[in-house]
């Protein structure tokens, strides 16, 4: 097992959509244990491969009290959301230390892969449904402060550019 290098915000790598996982093989199985072992490392609780500049579409999330109880989804996809939205505060490991609100589905039901490349539907509410429309946001190159006002996004630019240019010096 390895740690990955996480992107940064601004990052224009962030931006890139992911293609889809052609076959759940030794070499995604390896990326699979690194990602979970780099958003543990990081306390994050949920990791795309975009965010480790692995641009295939591939999410794990572990929302688990205990941070053992990882969930992998491969290839996902919302098959019905509710109408029902509210706004949750997030975080995101690629933009450290900014939490705001954004607006989500308040259930999803997703269809995916899992780990070992069996085919399964997740229904989803609460803070794992936010995490997973987050997380897959990113697979589509859409960071969660794209939905704040440019104002907000501008300032959050600013001050990560900032923060990177100190961690360089
Ligand atoms: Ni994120």
């Amino acid at each position: 097992m390895a740690l990955l290098p996480i992107l940064c915000y601004p990052d224009p790598k962030l931006h890139t959509v992911a293609k889809p996982v052609a076959a759940v093989d030794a070499r995604i199985k390896t990326l699979i244990s690194d990602m979970i072992e780099t958003m543990l490392e990081a306390k994050g609780i949920g990791l795309a491969a975009t965010q480790v500049d692995v641009h295939e579409r591939l999410i794990v999330i572990d929302i688990s009290e205990q941070r053992d109880d990882p969930l992998v989804l491969i290839n996902p996809r919302i098959v019905w959301s509710s109408p029902e939205k509210h706004q949750n505060e997030e975080g995101c490991l690629s933009v450290p230390g900014i939490y705001d609100s954004v607006e989500r589905c308040d259930t999803v039901k997703v269809e995916a892969q899992d780990g070992h490349g069996t085919a399964r539907l997740i229904e989803a509410d609460g803070l794992l449904a936010v995490c997973i429309q987050h997380e897959m946001d990113h697979l589509l190159g859409r960071v969660f402060v794209e939905y704040l006002s440019p104002l907000k996004r501008k300032r959050i630019k600013t001050k990560m550019l900032k923060s990177q240019r100190e961690a360089r010096a």
